[in-house]
């Protein structure tokens, strides 16, 4: 067998990035340098560099990133700053060291205002900060680094957001049903849940493959949030109301994409490895939690 290759990952004690660090730390393919926020912090230039250049890194997966639509709408620099100047540095150090750069980048790219789901080849055009920040950063990574993945994924769930680091969607439904408090949800929404342990597995595959430019790695299928939410407490087992309300009767800072399901039509060309549909994958995230 070949010499492991040395990974770097940003951003490892997030919801996706743990479960990228479980699986690539359990792998005899790579050797794994999990970084935290306390280790690097992506907005200090001279920290990303000095970090990443420490080692010679074959791969640098960056998957830190301020995820909080509704507050980049205020704090627009911070998004940028996060979100795309900084993974800018981080695809400069990759390109000093000759290492091949992920950026894991989000549907919240997409307009969102056709019925179906985006693939790789359609345009982005975001309609808030967050996505908008997303899609410079997917630009300046494309632009910077000689060899790039970019990874889209949509509505995340995983055991990181289980274990009380900022929770998830699907914890939230969980504890308010528990709770007995009303639940209302979006039925007018769309979007292809993610499992992070999925997209682990993917970005593996991918990596394996020598996969790159833009990859879409959602679960398969889409549904409306209300449709996730009451999938959700059927799995759970747990028999509570759902109220569903439009999207107009649920106001947020930040403009959502009414449909920003994403489908792959690579991934069937570069590899053999399937993402599940999201029922089965939510299954099997309500099982192990
Ligand atoms: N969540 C979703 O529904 C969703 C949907 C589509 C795409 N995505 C994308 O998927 C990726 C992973 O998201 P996630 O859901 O796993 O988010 P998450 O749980 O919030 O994790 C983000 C990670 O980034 C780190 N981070 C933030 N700012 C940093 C900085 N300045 N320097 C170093 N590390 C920093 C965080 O560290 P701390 O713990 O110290 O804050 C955390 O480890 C992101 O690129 C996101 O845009 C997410």
């Amino acid at each position: 067998m070949s010499n492991p290759l040395k990974v770097a990952l940003i951003g490892s004690n997030g919801q996706l990035g743990s479960d990228i660090a479980s699986h690539f730390s359990q792998s005899a393919r790579y050797q794994l340098t999990a970084l935290t926020r306390a280790d690097i912090d992506i907005r200090k230039a001279d920290e990303v560099a000095r970090v990443l250049t420490s080692q010679k890194f074959d791969v640098v997966i960056n998957s830190a990133a301020y995820v909080r639509v509704d507050d980049c709408e205020q704090e627009v620099e911070t998004a940028f700053n996060v979100n795309a100047i900084s993974a800018l540095e981080v695809a400069r150090a990759c390109r000093d060291i000759g290492a091949f750069c992920v950026y894991i980048s989000s549907d919240y790219v997409f307009r969102g205002d056709r019925p179906d789901p985006y693939t790789e080849s359609d345009i982005p055009a975001p309609i808030n900060i967050y996505g908008t920040s997303k899609l410079t950063g997917e630009y300046l990574v494309r632009q910077t680094a000689p060899r790039s993945l970019i990874l889209r994924i949509s509505s995340v769930f995983g055991k990181a957001g289980a274990s009380g680091k900022g929770g998830n969607f699907v914890e939230t439904m969980i504890k308010k049903a528990k709770a007995g408090e009303p639940i209302k949800v979006v039925n007018d929404i769309f979007m292809s849940p993610t499992y992070t342990y999925d997209a682990a597995r993917l970005l593996d595959a991918l990596l394996q493959e020598g996969a790159s430019g833009i990859m879409h790695g959602a679960n398969a299928g889409s549904c409306s949030w209300h449709e996730f939410a009451s999938q959700v407490l059927r799995l759970a087992n747990i028999q509570y109301p759902i109220e569903a309300i439009p999207a107009l009767a649920f106001p947020t800072k930040a403009t959502r994409p009414m449909n920003s399901a994403i489908i792959s039509d690579r991934l069937a060309d570069i590899s053999t490895f399937k993402m599940r549909p999201w029922q089965e994958a939510l299954a099997a995230y309500i099982q192990a939690r």
